[in-house]
C-alpha cells in the first residue's frame, strides 16, 4: 500500500514538472488581405491591448516568421540555408521554442517572463514576444541579421492583414533573455517583436 501511495505522489510530480508543449492548429498558408494592402498598412503599433491572440493567430505568425514553405526550406532567405535563427516565444504562461517541423511551441520555461522580453511598458502587457535568437556556430556575418529582417517583415505584413498590433525591437537586455533561456556563448539574441491584439 506504502509503495502504491509512494509510486502515485511520484508520478504525480513528476507530471506536474512535465513540460507543457502546446501543439499548434494548422497554419494558414493562404488568404489575408492582398500584399499590396498589408505592405501599404504595416506600421509599428506599440500599444497592444493585455487580451490573449487565439492560437490560430499565433500558428499563423509563427509560420509566416520562420515555418517551412518547402522540404527543408523556410518562409525566409539565410545565407547558404543555414537557417541559422531560432524563435522563442514569450508567452504570459512560460517562453517557448517554435519548432517548425512539429508545429509545436516546446516549453523551455515556465511562467510569466514578460519583462525579459524587452525594456519598453507595452513589452510587458502583449500577450505574445518573439525573440530571434542567432546560432553563432552557423552564421557570423551580417545574414543573420538579414533573415532575421525578413521574418520580422513578414510577421508585420501579417499583423497588417489581420489587424493586430505590431513592433520588431532591438531594445532587449541580452543577458538577461540569455540567463533565461540558458543561452550557451553561441547563441545571441538579436531582435524581439511584440504582437498583440490593438486596443
Ligand atoms: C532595427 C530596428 C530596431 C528597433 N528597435 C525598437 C525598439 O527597441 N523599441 C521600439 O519600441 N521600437 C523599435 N523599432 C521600431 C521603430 O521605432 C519603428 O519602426 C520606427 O519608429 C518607424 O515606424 P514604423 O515602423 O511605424 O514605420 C525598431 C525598428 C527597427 C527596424
Amino acid at each position: 500500500m506504502r509503495t502504491l501511495l509512494t509510486l502515485t505522489i511520484f508520478f504525480s510530480f513528476s507530471l506536474s514538472i512535465m513540460a507543457q508543449d502546446i501543439t499548434l492548429p494548422v497554419p494558414q498558408r493562404s488568404g489575408g488581405k492582398p500584399l499590396f494592402d498589408a505592405i501599404n498598412e504595416r506600421q509599428s503599433i506599440k500599444d497592444p491591448a493585455n487580451t490573449p491572440l487565439d492560437l490560430q493567430t499565433l500558428s499563423d505568425l509563427l509560420w509566416a516568421a520562420y515555418g517551412f514553405n518547402r522540404e527543408d526550406r523556410r518562409v525566409v532567405p539565410s545565407p547558404l540555408n543555414k537557417q541559422e535563427l531560432s524563435l522563442y516565444v514569450v508567452l504570459k504562461e512560460g517562453v517557448y521554442l517554435y519548432d517548425a517541423k512539429t508545429n509545436k511551441l516546446l516549453e523551455k520555461v515556465k511562467g510569466d517572463h514578460r519583462t525579459v522580453a524587452g525594456k519598453q511598458d507595452y513589452v510587458f502587457v502583449a500577450p505574445v514576444n518573439f525573440l530571434y535568437v542567432v546560432d553563432k556556430s552557423k552564421e557570423t556575418g551580417t545574414g543573420a541579421y538579414i533573415s532575421c529582417g525578413c521574418a520580422a517583415q513578414d510577421v508585420y505584413l501579417v499583423s497588417a492583414s489581420k489587424g493586430l498590433a505590431c513592433a520588431v525591437r532591438t531594445g532587449i537586455d541580452k543577458d538577461a533573455v540569455s540567463k533565461l533561456l540558458k543561452l550557451d556563448d553561441q547563441h545571441e539574441v538579436i531582435a524581439g517583436q511584440t504582437i498583440g491584439n490593438k486596443k
